[in-house]
């Protein structure tokens, strides 16, 4: 039996930064999907592997640290996860995002997994779920690899943790699409990559840090107020309350990150430069454009669809010099995950 799926990255507007227990949020979050970049996994069932092993391959090549890390999800979902123990499984991914490009290929990745798995399991225990409860349980398989993952397996925007809105969990992410306003349906994010070294503080490291961060309690309030204005302006199409709380969102998110012990910088000089270009464009051109950013230094730049021809413009002359080898990602919101025959995207 052979079960492929692809999930799609995702960007947060209300970030995700501090957890307890296995993945639990300290607070809830909220982002969409990206429609073109990808990870896709293949898990093959295979007896002539001992049953409870796997072989894991990324890119067709294997991968150490990958392997590190499955070992620690394996152990986690185990006991949920028979398939796990009845046979052997030959796993494989990959990407059709360059690994460093501030993309987090661990949603993706740790999404189109799950997917797999939860296939598999209900075939192999001969069990039919409803849809809601399929990318239900995969979104709560997800989180217990990579916290953002759980938003992963849905397309459009997604809410991840408990919250006023209902339906809403810690333990899995909703589709939140049925009220948005079709200006943020449609919206789009360019992906400005500034530098594509390898983050100097892992995602992992950087919540440990919230721990101990003296605005950690006052964080996690803000980010619950944050999601009901937030979340109240996409349904409206309040493009200027989007923006301001967005932009307040990354920069808290670095605030974060610099006012915790060791105090760590992510921002290059060009991720300054180019988030003060965006703003003047803003302002001297009534756009309603506005930047994101993960824990890295480079740009998510969003932006209405109809403002497309002209964004892409002003990237080519004014931000693709700040970005390395003047790269950018063109991509918008998307559909989320889908099933597939061929190992391929
Ligand atoms: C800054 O999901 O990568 O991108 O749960 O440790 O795997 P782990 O962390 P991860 O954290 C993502 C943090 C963020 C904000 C966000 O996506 O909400």
């Amino acid at each position: 039996m052979v079960s492929i799926w692809s999930a799609p990255a995702n960007i947060a507007l209300i970030k995700y930064w501090g957890k307890k227990e296995i993945q639990l949020p300290a607070n809830p979050s909220l982002s969409f999907s990206l429609q073109n970049s990808r990870s896709i996994t293949q898990v093959e069932t295979d007896t002539s592997l001992k049953a409870g092993t796997w072989t894991f391959s990324y890119d067709g090549k294997p991968n150490a640290v990958f392997e590190k890390k499955l070992k620690i999800f394996f152990d986690r979902i185990r006991e949920e996860l028979s398939v796990l123990d009845r046979q052997g499984l030959r796993i494989h991914s990959k990407n059709n995002f360059p690994h460093s490009s501030g993309i987090s290929s661990s949603a993706s990745f740790y999404a189109s997994l799950a997917l797999c798995l939860c296939e598999l399991e209900n075939h192999a225990v001969n069990r039919t779920p409803g849809e809601k409860e399929f990318f239900q349980s995969a979104s709560r398989i997800a989180r217990l690899g990579s916290g953002s993952a759980a938003r992963s397996v849905y397309g459009g925007f997604n809410l991840w943790g408990q919250s006023d809105i209902r339906g809403s969990s810690d333990e899995y992410s909703i589709p939140v699409n049925t009220d948005i306003h079709p200006d943020f349906s449609e919206y789009r994010d360019a992906v400005l990559i500034i530098s594509s070294e390898v983050k100097s503080l892992s995602s992992s490291a950087g919540h440990a840090l919230m721990n101990e961060n003296p605005f950690g309690p006052s964080r996690y309030s803000q980010a619950r107020q944050h999601l009901k204005t937030l979340y109240a302006a996409l349904q409206k199409g309040d493009h200027t309350t989007v923006i301001k709380i967005t932009e307040q969102e990354a920069l808290t998110l670095h605030g974060l990150i610099m006012s915790s012990s060791g105090g760590t910088l992510l921002m290059t000089p060009q991720t300054v430069e180019a988030i003060k270009k965006i703003r003047e464009y803003r302002t001297a051109t009534n756009s309603k454009c506005c930047f994101t950013l993960d824990a890295g230094p480079n740009i998510h730049f969003l932006y209405p669809d109809n403002e497309k021809e002209k964004i892409h413009n002003f990237i080519r002359t004014d931000l693709a010099s700040l970005c390395e080898n003047q790269q950018w990602i063109d991509d918008h919101l998307g559909a989320g995950p889908m099933k597939h025959k061929n190992f391929s995207l």
